[in-house]
């Protein structure tokens, strides 16, 4: 039975944005879903608190495809904050819909996304806030 894609679905699985690995990266990632064997590879390149550059690399389905690349679009620009709260309902609505079988491919993309992000904080040490500044790293000491 053929899947119900929408065309702008159809439009990022054939001509996906944002594909590849950026090299130097601050950041790499990826995630994968054991049930349907699909992975996604993040990397980001972070500016003042934004995303300058995202990329990934998928070995999945048109889904799996076509949501990262509208996702990637999406956030490009955005702060790491705001990048974090774009969620799997944004990925299915900015695509017109996805078959319902296909929805946990959106909530891979934004899991990765988040894993990419928390990955580059997790190697800076430290947190930034929406303004892009770093937070104070606080060392307690041990007892
Ligand atoms: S079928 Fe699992 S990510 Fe698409």
């Amino acid at each position: 039975m053929a899947l119900n894609y929408t065309k702008k679905t159809l439009n990022h699985f054939l001509k996906p944005k944002n594909i590849g690995e950026i090299k130097n990266a601050d950041a790499y990632a990826e995630i994968g879903n054991m049930v349907c064997g699909d992975q996604l590879n993040f990397s980001i390149k972070v500016e003042k608190g934004k995303i300058k550059d995202v990329k990934f690399l998928s070995f999945g389905c048109a889904s799996n495809i076509a949501t990262a690349s509208i996702m990637t679009e999406k956030v490009k620009g955005m702060s790491l904050e705001e990048a974090k709260n774009y969620d799997w309902n944004k990925i299915v609505s900015d695509l017109g819909g996805l078959p319902q079988q296909k929805v946990h491919c959106s909530i891979m993309a934004v899991q990765g996304l988040k894993k990419v992000i928390d990955s580059y904080e997790d190697k800076k040490g430290n947190k930034e806030d929406h303004k892009g500044k770093a937070k104070k790293k606080v060392v307690k000491k041990k007892k």
